[in-house]
């Protein structure tokens, strides 16, 4: 069928080698790589390639950065609205549309500001305007999907992205947002709240046709699966299923294999406990919901997913490369039709939030916090 990622659908587009090759460090140990050191960034989050090789960087402050990875020079593109910085919030996921060569449409992700202190995801979208001294700026920025309640405290707000792309037929806007519950649990059983649940939208933030839950109306209409809680990475594999990543509480993070309708179980079922020592019963008690494809305790905490669809890591195509914040590197799972099973760690050394891959099949990565940098793996 041949559906690819956000990721793949930009790089489909990008095709030139570099001009200069950046300077290959060595690999804290024996890996299957060589790595090499692009430029480093203020607690970036996420990036997405452009037609012309250039990445855009999200850094968690609100600033959205504009890399060129042959000559390492930074640029900054303005218009970025205001973020709630801390804790977990701040600037979220970028993603570039599947006609972005048209376009020039930019989606971000961002915990906004509410009053008294709460927040909530949202997504905008904007035209990316760039100029001839490597930077530029997001004008017409419209924001197109919030989550319905803002609360305090900052953390679960997912608030990944991926647009799907289908090879074969006309080109697809259909916007896929993975939304966290905020800590709040029970917001992920609930069909008046679109928290905790994985959304499927149209390019313009409307509801398309298709959407299991349509009938109910409301944030209902958007919901493609629930009981989800803190989902950070999504994507396709070749045959066109969606997996997804999500953190676990204490113990208990997860992949899971999403389908329509389905429900996923938090809060009411996990492979972990709440951190103040509850149990959660785990999901071989409750048939109704859709257990995990594969679980970690003790957690891997899952920051960001590609399923890799790539020729130059021959062995790992199909396989999910999840990045890890507490694995500090990449945890590859083998993925067998809908079955999954971890096969290997790959220690990058510090935490990881972000894995992408380009047209050529290399992996980029982020780091997570101050000085977290981008890096390039390629076969050794
Ligand atoms: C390009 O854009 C950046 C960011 O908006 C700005 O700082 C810089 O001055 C711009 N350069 C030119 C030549 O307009
Ligand atoms: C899909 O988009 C790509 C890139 O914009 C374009 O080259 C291709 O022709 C489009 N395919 C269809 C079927 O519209």
């Amino acid at each position: 069928m041949g559906f690819l990622s956000t990721t793949c659908a930009a790089l489909a587009l990008v095709s030139s080698v570099l001009a200069v090759p950046p300077t290959p460090v060595a690999p804290r140990q024996a890996n299957p790589f060589q790595t090499t050191v692009v430029t480093d960034f203020a607690e970036p989050w996420s990036l997405a390639f452009l037609p012309d090789n250039r990445i855009l960087v999200t850094e968690k402050r609100g600033q959205l950065r504009l890399v060129d990875p042959a000559t390492k020079a930074k640029g900054t593109v303005t218009g970025v609205p205001q973020v709630a910085y801390g804790g977990q919030g701040g600037f979220g996921d970028v993603a570039i549309h599947p006609r972005f060569s048209e376009n020039n449409l930019v989606y971000i992700s961002y915990a906004e500001p509410g009053t008294g202190g709460q927040s909530g995801a949202a997504v905008a979208r904007a035209r990316l305007v760039l100029n001839t001294s490597g930077g530029g700026a997001l004008q017409n920025l419209e924001v197109i999907w919030r989550q319905n309640q803002k609360v305090g405290g900052n953390g679960h707000y997912g608030h990944r992205l991926l647009f799907e792309r289908n090879a074969g037929a006309a080109n697809s806007s259909i916007l896929w947002i993975s939304s966290g519950e905020r800590q709040q649990m029970d917001p992920s059983q609930s069909m008046t709240s679109n928290l905790g649940k994985i959304l499927r939208l149209n390019d313009d933030g409307t509801v398309p046709d298709g959407n299991p839950f349509a009938t109910q109306g409301g944030v209902a209409a958007q919901v493609w699966a629930l009981g989800i809680r803190n989902p950070l990475g999504i994507d396709f594999d070749e045959q066109g299923r969606l997996w997804e990543v999500e953190m676990g509480p204490q113990g208990g993070d997860e992949i899971n294999l999403i389908e329509k309708g389905a429900n996923y179980g938090w809060p009411t079922v996990s492979q972990g406990n709440h951190y103040d020592g509850r149990q959660i019963p785990n999901h071989n008690t409750r048939s109704e919901f859709v257990a995990p494809k594969a679980s970690w305790t003790p957690v891997i905490s899952p920051a960001g997913l590609v399923i890799y669809k790539g020729d130059l890591f021959k062995s790992w195509k199909g396989n999910a490369i999840i990045a890890g914040l507490g694995a500090q590197g990449l945890v590859r799972v083998e993925i067998s039709g809908t079955t999954a099973r971890e096969a290997q760690r790959i220690r990058i050394g510090k935490r990881t939030r972000c894995v992408r891959q380009d047209v050529d099949g290399a992996l980029w990565v982020l780091e997570d916090g101050a000085g977290g940098r981008l890096l390039k793996l390629t076969p050794a």
